[in-house]
């Protein structure tokens, strides 16, 4: 059972003619998207996106989905993955390096709806390090201060180009470890107060539903 494509094909339900949705990046968005673009082209909606990456840029652009920019529209719902979600909808995302955008995408939207299977949920944020993207010279103090704050900063490497990941937006990201994260909100605005960090991976209080696939079914999570 593919629970992030039953997940990701879901969410389009929730897309409505005259929307400009947030297209969120990943495996699981990668479902969505492709689903999106056959509801836009089957229903002949007039629906936007706006995409959150290079990899959801091309695949929409690629399925034939309209694109504009937070430059000329305002996004009604944005639709994004997540590597790590808790009982309070906070979440930990930058597994593929995208958070930055992402959450400028995500946290401007009308509603954030994550979608994920079960393997995301945690009773506590922190298993999976916190991406923070860095401005490359700054990388020897970030990573400085990081270990200050208690946290485990290991630069992240590339696959099949030798030397570290470059963002989308021409940075390097460092996966953190936290022993835990207890106050997710407290630990977002630390690490954006460290000169040089860009963005990083905690999105506390952003989303406004979790919908949460597993074998048995699918669960909706609201924000209280
Ligand atoms: C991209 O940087 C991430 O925030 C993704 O949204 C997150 O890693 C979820 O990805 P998957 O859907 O591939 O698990």
């Amino acid at each position: 059972m593919n629970l992030k494509k039953i997940v990701g094909y879901e969410a389009v339900k929730w897309v409505k003619d005259g929307d400009v949705v947030g297209l969120g990046t990943g495996s699981t968005t990668h479902y969505f998207i492709e689903k999106l673009a056959e509801k836009i082209k089957n229903e002949e909606l007039e629906v936007l996106g706006i995409p959150t990456s290079y990899q959801s840029l091309y695949l929409a652009s690629d399925s034939g989905i309209p694109l504009t920019t937070l430059e000329e529209h305002d996004v009604n719902l944005a639709v994004d993955g997540a590597d790590e979600v808790d009982p309070q909808l906070n979440l930990i995302k930058g597994g593929g390096a995208a958070h930055t955008l992402e959450k400028i995408v995500d946290q401007s939207a009308d509603k954030f709806v994550v979608i994920v299977d079960d393997s995301k949920m945690v009773d506590e944020l922190g298993k999976f390090p916190v991406p923070v993207e860095v401005i490359p010279l700054a990388l020897r103090v970030v990573k400085k201060q990081l270990v200050n704050m208690g946290g485990q900063p290991d630069l992240r490497m590339a696959e099949r180009k030798d030397g570290p990941v470059i963002t989308d937006n021409g940075n390097f990201v460092i996966d953190v470890k936290f022993d835990n994260i207890s106050e997710p909100k407290e630990l977002e605005v630390m690490l954006n107060s460290i000169p040089g960090v860009v963005e990083n991976g905690v999105f506390a209080g952003l989303a406004n539903e979790v919908l949460v696939a597993t074998i048995q079914g699918l669960n909706v999570l609201k924000r209280v």
